[in-house]
C-alpha cells in the first residue's frame, strides 16, 4: 500500500506516518532541495525502509506513477496563491485531479487540507468523477503547516475525495 505526501516540506508528516505505519510504502514530492534533502537525511537516520522523498516538480511525479499503484494522496496546506490573479498557480486544478484518478487504487483516495477557504470552495467546485467522503479518520500525525496554524486559531478546511 502506497501513500504519497504532494509538498512534503521538511518531512515531518513523512517521517511520523512512516513509523506509525511501518507495513505501508510512503514517498514524499518536495522541489525544494534543502528540504527534501533534510527529509532524505531523517529517514536514513531514523532508520525508515519505508519512505523515501522524490526531489521533482508535482506534476512531474504525478506523470511517473503507474496507473493504479496509489492508495492514498496527501496534499496537505500546499501554497495557497491567496491573490486572484495567482489562483492559476494553485496546484489543484482539473488536469491534476485527472492525474490523480489515474495514479489512485480503486477505493483510493486524495486528501487535502487548507487554511484557505476560498482553494477549499474552489476545489469543491471542480468538475471530477470523485465521490466527496466525510473526513471521519483516526487523528493522523500534524504537518508543519497544521502545528503552525492551529497555534494561530486559523481555521482549517479538509476535503477527502474518494475513487469509487
Ligand atoms: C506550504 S508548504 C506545506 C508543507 C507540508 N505539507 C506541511 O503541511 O507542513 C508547501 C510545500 O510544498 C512544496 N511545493 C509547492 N509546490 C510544489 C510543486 N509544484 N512541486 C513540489 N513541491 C512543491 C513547497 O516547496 C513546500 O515545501
Amino acid at each position: 500500500m502506497l501513500e504519497v505526501d504532494l509538498g512534503s516540506g521538511n518531512g515531518a508528516f513523512l517521517l511520523a506516518m512512516a513509523a506509525l505505519f511501518p507495513e505501508r510504502d510512503f514517498i514524499g514530492v518536495e522541489r525544494l532541495s534543502r528540504r527534501a534533502e533534510k527529509t532524505g537525511r531523517a529517514v536514513a537516520r531514523n532508520g525508515l525502509s519505508n519512505a523515501r522523498v522524490l526531489h521533482c516538480e508535482i506534476a512531474e511525479a504525478m506523470r511517473s506513477f503507474a496507473p493504479e499503484s496509489v492508495a492514498v494522496f496527501h496534499l496537505l496546506f500546499p501554497d495557497p496563491w491567496p491573490k486572484r490573479r495567482h489562483h492559476v498557480r494553485r496546484l489543484i486544478n482539473d488536469a491534476f485531479l485527472r492525474a490523480a484518478w489515474t495514479a489512485l487504487e480503486k477505493d483510493g483516495e486524495l486528501r487535502f487540507m487548507t487554511d484557505d477557504r476560498h482553494y477549499f470552495e474552489q476545489t469543491r467546485k471542480l468538475r471530477h468523477p470523485f465521490t466527496e467522503e466525510e473526513w471521519e479518520l483516526p487523528d493522523l500525525p500534524r504537518t508543519e503547516f497544521e502545528e503552525r496554524y492551529r497555534a494561530d486559531g486559523r481555521p482549517i478546511y479538509r476535503l477527502r475525495l474518494r475513487k469509487s
